[in-house]
């Protein structure tokens, strides 16, 4: 569904990522691990488009989406759950997904909220509430469900667990198996690495920009690539 090819992307003239290569298919979950500025998130960014792409190609079931505009690539099925959450905090629950949703039908927003709330009933009951009084669990909830408001099928996903409690964690991650149960893709960028690992089907070790480690979970819990690399 995905494929990079020797992507190249940067800010300026500065590159922050070099000559990235790796696939997704449906229903898989790769895993993005790597230190602090090592380039995950400008790599997720990249992919929606918000990030220029100074090298190589994304394709995306087999169309060549490089130089497509965000709005095309979500209206193409990709979404993203931002680095720090990003919602409105001066906008009600309701609010914030009916902007995640603003280039639906009011039917379709009506109907993706309903199942927003169906993933995160603790939505529903404070749909009137405003986001900034939120827990950073029910912030990064929302984050979650206003993601999945354009309804896609690759699913980019930046640090959900930071700084949230491990039963909040588990309810997200929760959601993101049975997203995965539906055929969607998933790339999730995460400092837990234990949680990145067990969710993985594929895992992309990434340092100062530059890939270190690919392969499948099975063979990084093995060979203990992750602890061994990141010590
Ligand atoms: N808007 C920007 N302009 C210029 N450089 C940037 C910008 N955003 C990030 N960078 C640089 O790009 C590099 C990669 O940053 P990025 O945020 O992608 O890393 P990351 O792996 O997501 O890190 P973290 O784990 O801290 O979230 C860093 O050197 C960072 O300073
Ligand atoms: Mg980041």
């Amino acid at each position: 569904m995905l494929r990079l090819e020797n992507l190249t992307c940067g800010y300026g003239e500065t590159q922050v990522v070099r000559s990235l290569s790796f696939n997704v298919k449906e229903g898989e979950v790769l895993s993005f691990i790597g230190p602090n500025g090592a380039g995950k998130t400008s790599t997720l960014l990249c992919l929606m488009g918000l990030v220029l792409c100074k090298e190589g190609s994304i394709f995306y079931n087999e169309k060549n989406i490089t130089s497509l505009p965000s709005e095309q690539r979500i209206k193409e099925g990709i979404s993203l759950v931002p680095e720090g959450r990003r919602i409105f905090p001066d906008l009600s629950i309701f609010e914030n997904l009916m902007v995640g949703g603003h280039t639906l039908s009011k039917d379709k927003c009506l109907k993706n909220i309903s199942k927003g709330y169906d993933y995160f009933p603790i939505l529903k009951q404070r749909k009137n509430q405003l986001a900034g009084s939120l827990s950073g669990g029910e912030q990064q909830m929302l984050a979650m469900a206003r993601a999945l408001m354009v309804n896609p099928r690759l699913l980019l996903v930046d640090e959900i667990s930071l700084g949230l409690m491990p039963k909040i964690v588990d309810e997200c991650y929760e959601v993101l198996k049975a997203l995965k149960g539906q055929g969607l893709g998933i790339i999730l960028v995460e400092q837990n690495t234990e949680k990145a690992i067990e969710m993985a089907d594929h895992i992309v070790v990434l340092e100062a920009g530059n890939a270190i480690w690919k392969g499948s979970s099975e063979m990084a819990e093995k060979e203990d690539v992750i602890q061994k690399l990141l010590i």
